[in-house]
């Protein structure tokens, strides 16, 4: 096999992040990438709540539609993302008609009308849905956020059974990142475990995959993996991107979004990367996958955030305007050795 898609076949899908201007055909080179390599996509933002729903009540389907058709006609899996998370989330969501917080009656409420909206009009449609994103801090305790405020952890398993009720063949994840981490990871497993132990259907855990140069280890992922696996839930990998980049101070950060000036030291290849680094980045790419391949009867899908490093939000996180490598093909929508790489190292096993 000379493509991703067909080497990997035995293996597990392979996917990416569509963004809107992709789907829309603006961006020909980077679809055709798309066609040749994967077999599983997910909407990078369109599916999001703030754009599914940007007033109460007022649905906005163009985009999702859109990204729906295209994966059909290239007889893609394709994956919801996200159902219910903090970010991106509209602002009317959480308050009232008086500008107050909403009753947790009215969030739940609320909640369920959204859930069951997008997965009614995707019925059929959509292989599985990030039902809840980002819920479990990298400590293991619950995020603070409206959502855990106003209704309470079990705003997970009610999002869940909605989902369920609507349409009960479609496949329902949990999603996060930094899953590597002990605490997080245990955090998430005691989670799962719950849900699991009430009955609520929950078919994988989805470990994002953001990862750098330095964390985590093939080691840590792979504990992680099997760790959640153990529970009787598939695994996968769900936004994969390797950044190069350097994390800024805090007071760095602040400081570039006043002045828009970036230092050499926090985008250190504006021109391309050293070979060193290119090397080093592709051995990473390769250990990970190899360390995929070896769990394939856990791992039902590996999905890469982005197709090309002209597109990858980390270029813009968490200061914009610099130049990160973190994808599979580069600027010229040329294939990294990886691929190569990785390709061959599927086929020999
Ligand atoms: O579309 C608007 C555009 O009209 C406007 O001019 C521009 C100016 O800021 O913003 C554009 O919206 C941006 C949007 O991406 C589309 O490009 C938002 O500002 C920006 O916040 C948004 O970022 C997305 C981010 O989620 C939001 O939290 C990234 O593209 C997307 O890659 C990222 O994806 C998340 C996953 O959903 C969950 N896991 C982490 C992952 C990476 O952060």
């Amino acid at each position: 096999a000379t493509t991703l898609k067909d080497a990997l076949k035995d293996y597990f899908y392979i996917g990416t992040a569509l963004n809107v201007p992709q789907v829309a055909g603006q961006d020909p080179q980077a679809i055709e990438i798309v066609k040749t390599h994967f077999n599983s996509v997910v909407a990078e933002n369109c599916m999001k709540m703030m754009y599914l729903q940007p007033e109460e009540g007022v649905f906005f389907w163009d985009e999702a539609d859109a990204f729906i058709e295209f994966a059909e006609a290239n007889d893609m899996q394709v994956i919801g993302h996200t159902l219910v998370w903090h970010s991106q989330a509209p602002r009317w969501m959480f308050v009232d008609e008086n500008g107050d917080q909403v009753s947790r009656e009215r969030l739940i409420e609320r909640m369920k009308t959204h859930v069951q909206t997008v997965v009614e009009r995707y019925k059929g449609r959509v292989h599985g849905w990030d039902v809840v994103n980002e819920t479990i801090l990298d400590d293991g305790s619950w995020r603070q956020s409206p959502w855990v405020r106003i209704i309470g952890p079990e705003f997970v398993q009610m999002a869940f059974e909605f989902a369920h009720e609507i349409d009960p063949d479609v496949e329902l994840y949990y999603n996060d990142y930094s899953v590597s981490r002990p605490e997080k990871r245990d955090g998430i497993y005691n989670m799962v475990k719950d849900l699991i132990d009430n009955g609520v259907k929950i078919d994988a855990v989805g470990l994002q995959g953001h990862l750098s140069m330095d964390f985590p280890t093939v080691e840590m992922k792979e504990e992680a993996l099997q760790k959640l696996a153990s529970l009787g839930v598939k695994v996968m990998v769900t936004e994969m991107d390797i950044t190069v980049l350097p994390w800024p101070s805090r007071r760095h950060s602040a400081e570039v979004s006043l002045n828009y000036e970036i230092s050499d030291e926090y985008n250190p290849y504006p021109n391309g990367l050293s070979e060193e680094s290119y090397t080093a980045l592709m051995d990473k790419y390769v250990d990970f996958f190899e360390m995929f391949m070896r769990n394939k009867d856990i791992i039902s899908r590996v999905t890469v955030w982005g197709v090309d490093d002209n597109q990858s939000w980390r270029n813009n996180w968490p200061i914009r305007g610099r130049t990160d490598y973190p994808l599979l093909f580069d600027r010229d929508y040329q294939p990294k050795s990886a691929v190569t790489r990785i390709i061959e190292l599927a086929n020999a096993k």
